[in-house]
C-alpha cells in the first residue's frame, strides 16, 4: 500500500476580543468543520506595544490606532491551524475584509457570520506563508512545528 501524505501547512489565526466574547463556540466549531488541526491555542491579552508590532505592516495607515486599540481591549484567542493550504483555506474561511462584501459573497464565512465593521471584523488570519510563520514565532515562541505534526499522527495510531 502507497501512502501519498501532503503536506501540512501551519497559519497563525487569532479571535479578536469582541467576537471571542459573543461567538467563541460557534467559531470552534466551524473550525473543527473544516477539517484543521488545532495545534496550539492560548488565550492573550495583547499590550499596545505588542498589538503594534502584530500589526506593524500597517503602521502610519489611517486606521492604525484604532486597529491596536481594537486589538488589545481584551483577550484574544490565539491559534495555530494545520492543514494541506493552511493559510489560504483560513483565509477563505474568515471571509474578505469588509462583512458588506463578505456578507455578499460568503455569508457562512467568519466574517459574513460575525464582522461588525472592517475594523471590528471578527478574526485575523495571516495572508502568506512567511507572515504565518513569522506571527507563529511572535505569539508562540520558537516550537517546533514538524515535531508537532508528528505527535498527532502518532496519537492517532
Ligand atoms: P488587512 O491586512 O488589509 O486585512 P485582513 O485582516 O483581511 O488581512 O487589514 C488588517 C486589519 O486592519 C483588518 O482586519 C481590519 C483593519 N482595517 C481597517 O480597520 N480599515 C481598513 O480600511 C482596512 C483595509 C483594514
Amino acid at each position: 500500500e502507497i501512502n501519498f501524505f501532503f503536506p501540512v501547512e501551519h497559519t497563525l489565526a487569532a479571535i479578536k476580543p469582541d467576537t471571542l466574547e459573543e461567538h467563541r463556540d460557534e467559531i470552534l466549531e466551524q473550525i473543527q468543520n473544516a477539517g484543521f488541526s488545532l495545534s496550539q491555542i492560548k488565550e492573550e491579552k495583547l499590550s499596545r506595544e505588542m498589538a503594534e508590532e502584530f500589526y506593524k505592516e500597517h503602521k502610519g495607515k489611517p486606521f492604525f490606532e484604532q486597529l491596536v486599540d481594537y486589538m488589545c481591549k481584551g483577550p484574544c484567542l490565539m491559534m495555530i491551524l494545520s492543514k494541506e493550504n493552511a493559510v489560504q483555506e483560513w483565509r477563505s474561511l474568515m471571509g474578505p475584509t469588509d462583512p458588506t462584501e463578505a456578507q455578499k459573497s460568503s455569508p457562512d464565512s467568519l466574517r459574513g457570520r460575525f464582522a461588525k465593521s472592517v475594523l471590528e471584523n471578527a478574526v485575523h488570519g495571516s495572508s502568506n506563508q512567511d507572515h504565518a510563520l513569522e506571527k507563529i514565532k511572535f505569539i508562540f515562541g520558537d516550537i517546533d512545528l514538524n515535531m508537532m505534526v508528528h505527535e498527532e499522527e502518532d496519537s492517532e495510531k
